[in-house]
């Protein structure tokens, strides 16, 4: 089946070196990454930054994660420790983002870390936005590619029909593998996870040799951690029991097998693939018409806790 959106391509080279020539430029464009599609913009260009904040409707005050073909580009900008390189060792390219300080003489664009004086930085494994990091000598600044607080994409043509003809060009890079957004760890001090992810604490743990402190802080340390995030636009409520007979119900398992209006993030009951699906129902259902999604109890370990987090934050109303 032909696209509809004029602005969605397939990936070759002739459309990487337009990419790449836009991305140059000072231009936004949609891409494709292992865990939801970004709209990347060149980390270093003013212009470029802007656009994206302005684009997103994103508050000033939330910083962008910025993303390298690997370490030993990163380093001209952040100061790396060695739990960083434990993880990197271990973790990358993947769907992990460090929290690191900023060298001095960082070129990164002071918006994009919301004047901090730290820089949120990640490597991510998908091949295409691989290919376009290793060729072009800045990184990326890339949230993911929805309008401010609604639902990250995970195919090419949510990132369409969130931001109609504004973009140029939208990459094809078929469904995201994980569906949900990157871990994302601090590593300024004591490491503390900031937002789960499907890099799980216990793993990182493991590969660091120290347990780590829930975070706990009511101040928000990352504007991701807001309340009111990754929501599809209609109630949303959590840890339900009885099915109220007309809104959607999200659920974990096979119990409500071919039941309308009962939907299920995973019928083999596994965590990671609840994850992918969760965006992609939340979009479902809400074209579908529904004015109301009820959700199950998520099992809290794994990937359940990054699921419950994003649940329970688009529940915030
Ligand atoms: O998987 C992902 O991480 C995707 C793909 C596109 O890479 N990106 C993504 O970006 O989720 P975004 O902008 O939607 O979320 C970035 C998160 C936000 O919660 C932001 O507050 C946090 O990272 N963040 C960025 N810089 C930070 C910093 N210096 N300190 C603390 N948190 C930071
Ligand atoms: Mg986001």
């Amino acid at each position: 089946m032909k696209n509809s959106y004029s602005n969605i391509f397939s990936f070759n080279k002739k459309i990487q070196k337009k990419v790449i020539n836009n991305l140059n430029n000072g231009a936004v464009v949609g891409l494709p990454t292992e865990t939801v599609y970004g709209l990347g913009g060149n980390a270093y260009s003013k212009k470029a930054v802007q656009k994206i904040f302005r684009y997103k409707g994103r508050p000033a005050s939330n910083p962008l994660i910025v993303h390298y073909c690997d370490s030993n580009k990163a380093i001209k900008d952040v100061k790396i420790n060695e739990n960083f390189k434990k993880l990197y060792k271990r973790f990358c390219p993947g769907p992990i983002t460090f929290i690191l300080k900023r060298k001095n003489n960082s070129k990164i664009r002071s918006i994009v870390c919301a004047r901090l004086n730290t820089v949120a930085v990640r490597f991510p494994k998908h091949r295409i936005i691989r290919s376009i990091l290793c060729q072009i000598d800045y990184p990326l600044a890339m949230p993911s590619a929805n309008k401010s607080s609604s639902v990250s994409p995970v195919k090419a043509k949510d990132v369409a029909e969130e931001f109609k003809k504004k973009l140029k060009i939208i990459i094809n890079g078929g469904v995201c593998k994980i569906g949900i957004e990157s871990t994302v760890i601090d590593l300024t001090s004591a490491p503390k996870i900031l937002r789960p992810g499907v890099i799980s604490k216990k793993s990182i743990e493991k590969i660091l040799g120290l347990k780590m402190k829930n975070n706990k802080k009511k101040k928000i340390t990352s504007p991701g951690m807001m309340k009111k995030h990754y929501s599809p636009g209609i109630p949303i409520i959590i840890n339900q029991k009885k099915y109220d007979g007309k809104s959607a119900f999200i659920y974990f398992g096979s119990k409500h097998k071919n039941k309308k209006n009962f939907y299920t993030l995973s019928k083999n009951a596994n965590l990671n693939q609840a994850a992918s699906n969760l965006y992609k129902i939340f979009r479902k259902i809400k074209k579908k018409g529904y004015k109301k999604i009820q959700i199950g109890k998520i099992p809290n370990k794994e990937t359940g806790i990054a699921i419950n987090d994003r649940i329970k934050r688009a529940s915030k109303s």
